[in-house]
Order: C-alpha cells, then sequence, then structure tokens
C-alpha cells in the first residue's frame, strides 16, 4: 500500500505496512533523521513533531492516518538551510548535551509558541512538560524558549 503524506512542504510517496509509525517513515524513507526513536510508546517525546498545527508523538501515528494531512519537522524550521529561530535559542542557551531530545524539544517549543507567542514560565513549563530530557538540561531549555519568544 502507499500512502501520499506531505512533510515540510513536500509529497512523498510512502510505500509499506499502513500501521508503519511515522517516525519510521521519517527516518528511514524519506531521510529525516531529526525526530527521534526514544521510547516508542509515547512516553519521552522525542520523536515529536507537527501534524496540522498539533504536536504528536510521530512514534505512535501511523501512516494511514495522515493521507492528506500536513507534517513539520524540525528540518522543516531551518531557514534557508541555516538554523531558525528556535534552534539558535537552543544554541545560544546551550541547552543540548547529549541532544537526543532536542528535536522533540523544539517541536514542542514551537508548538507551544504557535498558540502563545508570549508565554509565562509557568505556560512554559506546562507546555513542555510532555518531553523528557534525560541528561537533565530542562532549565537551558526553558531558557531557549523564552529567549526564542523574545526574539
Ligand atoms: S519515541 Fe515517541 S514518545 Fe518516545
Ligand atoms: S540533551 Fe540529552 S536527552 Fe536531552
Amino acid at each position: 500500500m502507499s500512502v501520499s503524506i506531505e512533510v515540510n512542504g513536500t509529497k512523498h510517496d510512502i510505500d509499506g505496512d499502513p500501521s508503519m509509525p511515522l517516525l519510521y517513515a521519517l527516518r528511514d524513507q524519506i531521510g529525516l533523521r531529526g525526530a527521534k526513536f526514544g521510547c516508542g510508546l509515547g512516553q519521552c517525546g522525542a520523536c515529536t513533531v507537527i501534524v496540522d498545527g498539533r504536536a504528536v508523538y510521530s512514534c505512535l501515528m501511523p501512516i494511514s492516518a495522515l493521507a492528506g494531512r500536513a507534517v513539520t519537522t524540525t528540518e522543516g524550521l531551518l531557514e534557508d538551510g541555516k538554523p531558525g529561530k528556535l534552534h539558535q535559542a537552543f544554541i545560544d542557551e546551550q541547552a543540548a548535551q547529549c541532544g537526543y531530545c532536542i528535536s522533540g524539544m523544539v517541536m514542542r517549543a514551537q508548538h507551544l509558541l504557535e498558540r502563545n507567542a508570549d508565554p509565562s514560565d509557568d505556560e512554559i513549563l506546562t507546555g513542555m512538560q510532555t518531553n523528557l530530557c534525560r541528561c537533565g538540561t530542562h532549565a537551558a531549555i526553558i531558557r531557549a524558549v523564552k529567549r526564542a519568544a523574545r526574539t
């Protein structure tokens, strides 16, 4: 079976089992490796992408649910091939340690800032709480989201 999905503005025909998680299609078929496999259970957020304006765990979303829907990954936030506003804020705040969670964090932050351009500290904490960083850089991640909101 082939499913046509739009990722970062480009259409892709994905061949395979319709139950294949979007994460596998992104990484193994389309070649976008930003989203990471962490738990595969919807518990860590490393695989977070945006589908039709909503942050989702791509490890749990089957490609069969994506026909005609628009997917945005961290690569879609690049600006002329360079880090976008959120990427740069994470760099400036040195938010990455191992970096494994960062793509998901950036997409969760994008989702938050699309809804609330000037979030309070509490709103950032609430908005980001679904995503985990096993290196414990949450304080720098929160600073990065605040920095991005200011710029
Ligand atoms: S890999 Fe998807 S939530 Fe952990
Ligand atoms: S920087 Fe290592 S998991 Fe977050």
